[in-house]
C-alpha cells in the first residue's frame, strides 16, 4: 500500500497506479505515445507494463518520482509524472490515451500535478522537455502554466534522428497562470521577437551625409546600432551617436523603416532611420570616435555610396537622397508595391 496521495480537481482525479490498472490502460498505448516516448512497440507487453507500475511505487517510496493515473469521470485516461531531478527541480512528463484527447484533460492534469509538487515535494521549479514538432504537448505545457524558456539544439535522439528540444518551465514564485500577469508572461514567452536597429542621417550644411568607417567591416554605414531591450529606437540612435561619436543629436523625423531579410547567419531585422538634422562640417572633426568600433567618419555624397556602402544601404541612401517628406517603407532597401 503506497502513501502517495490522491489529487482532485472536479471530475479530474490523479491517483497512484495500481497493478489492476494495467488491464484497462495497457492496450490504450497508441502510435502517438510510442512516437514521442520512442517506445519500440505498442502496446507494451503485459509483464513490462506490470513491472513499470511496480516501479512507480518504488520511485515514490524513495521520493525520486511521483507517477499518477489520470482518472477522468472515473475512467483511467492517461498518466502524469514528476521526477525530482535535483533538489528543488522537477521534470514533468504526461500522456493522455487517444479516446480521451482533445478535452483539456492533459493541461489540467499537469497543472494539478505541478501545484501539488511545489508544496508536497518542496520544488522551486518544474520543467518539461518537449520535441518542437509535438505541438499538442507544447500547448499542454503552456496551458498548464509553463513558459517557453529555450531551445536546445540537437540534444535528443528520436527514432534514430538527432532532434532539438524545447525547454518549458515554471518557477514556484511565478505569478499564477490564472492571473493576468501569469497568462501574459506565458504568452509573451512564445511570441516571436525581432531585432530592431536605429540609425541616423546627419547632414552637413555643405550637403554631405555622415557615414562611419567601421573597425569590424569593410562597408561604411550610418551611425547607430542595435536597439536594447526596453529601449525605443529614437532613444537608441541618440545613445549610439553619443557613445560612438561623442556627439549630442536629437532624433527628428522618421525618414525610413527598412526591413532586412536574414543574411549570412544574421536574423532578419527592422531598421529605423531618423533625421538627425544638419550641422557645420567641422562637427565631424570635433567628434571623439569610439576607437574599438569607428575608425573614421566621412561626409559623403551619391558618388561614394556605390562603392563604399553595402548594396541594401546604397539603395536606401539613394531613396533618401530623392526623399521629400514622409516615412519610406522599404524591404532590403527597396520600396514595396
Ligand atoms: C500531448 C497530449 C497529452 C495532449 O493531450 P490532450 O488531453 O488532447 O490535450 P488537451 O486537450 O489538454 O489540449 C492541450 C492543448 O493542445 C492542443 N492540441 C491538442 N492536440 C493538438 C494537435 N494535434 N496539434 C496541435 N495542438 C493540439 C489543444 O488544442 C490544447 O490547446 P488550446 O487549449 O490552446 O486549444 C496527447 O496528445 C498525448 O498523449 N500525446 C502523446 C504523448 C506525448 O506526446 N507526451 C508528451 C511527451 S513530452
Amino acid at each position: 500500500m503506497t502513501d502517495q496521495p490522491t489529487l482532485r480537481d472536479g471530475e479530474l482525479v490523479l491517483r497512484p497506479w495500481e497493478l489492476d490498472d494495467s488491464t484497462a490502460t495497457r492496450t490504450l498505448h497508441d502510435p502517438e505515445i510510442a512516437r514521442w516516448f520512442d517506445f519500440p512497440h505498442t502496446p507494451p507487453p503485459e509483464d513490462e507494463h506490470l513491472a513499470w507500475i511496480e516501479g512507480t511505487h518504488a520511485e515514490w517510496a524513495e521520493r525520486r518520482k511521483a507517477t499518477f493515473v489520470v482518472d477522468w469521470r472515473g475512467e483511467p485516461a492517461g498518466t502524469v509524472d514528476v521526477r525530482v531531478q535535483e533538489p528543488g527541480v522537477g521534470v514533468l512528463s504526461w500522456a493522455v490515451y487517444a479516446p480521451f484527447r482533445g478535452h483539456g484533460i492533459a493541461w489540467r492534469a499537469v497543472r494539478l500535478l505541478v501545484e501539488w509538487a511545489f508544496e508536497a515535494l518542496e520544488l522551486e521549479r518544474v520543467e518539461a522537455h518537449v520535441n518542437p514538432d509535438n505541438r499538442a504537448s507544447v500547448r499542454t505545457a503552456l496551458r498548464a502554466g509553463l513558459r517557453r524558456e529555450g531551445r536546445l539544439r540537437g540534444n535528443a535522439v528520436l527514432a534514430g534522428v538527432r532532434q532539438d528540444t524545447l525547454v518549458l518551465g515554471r518557477r514556484r514564485d511565478d505569478p499564477h497562470p490564472d492571473t493576468r500577469e501569469g497568462f501574459t508572461s506565458m504568452l509573451d514567452s512564445t511570441l516571436p521577437t525581432k531585432r530592431a536597429i536605429a540609425q541616423g542621417v546627419l547632414r552637413s550644411t555643405t550637403g554631405g551625409l555622415l557615414l562611419c568607417e567601421l573597425v569590424y567591416k569593410r562597408e561604411w554605414d550610418l551611425p547607430g546600432g542595435v536597439v536594447d531591450q526596453h529601449e525605443s529606437p529614437a532613444a537608441c540612435v541618440v545613445r549610439e551617436v553619443r557613445e560612438e561619436l561623442d556627439l549630442e543629436v536629437r532624433a527628428g523625423e522618421l525618414l525610413a523603416v527598412n526591413w532586412l531579410p536574414p543574411l549570412q547567419g544574421w536574423a532578419d531585422a527592422t531598421v529605423f532611420v531618423f533625421d538627425l538634422g544638419t550641422v557645420e562640417p567641422d562637427a565631424a572633426a570635433r567628434a571623439h570616435l569610439q576607437a574599438r568600433e569607428i575608425r573614421a567618419v566621412h561626409w559623403t555624397g551619391p558618388d561614394d555610396w556605390a562603392t563604399r556602402v553595402a548594396p541594401y544601404n546604397a539603395r536606401l541612401l539613394r531613396r533618401l537622397h530623392q526623399h521629400r517628406g514622409g516615412t519610406l517603407y522599404l524591404e532590403d532597401g527597396t520600396p514595396t508595391g
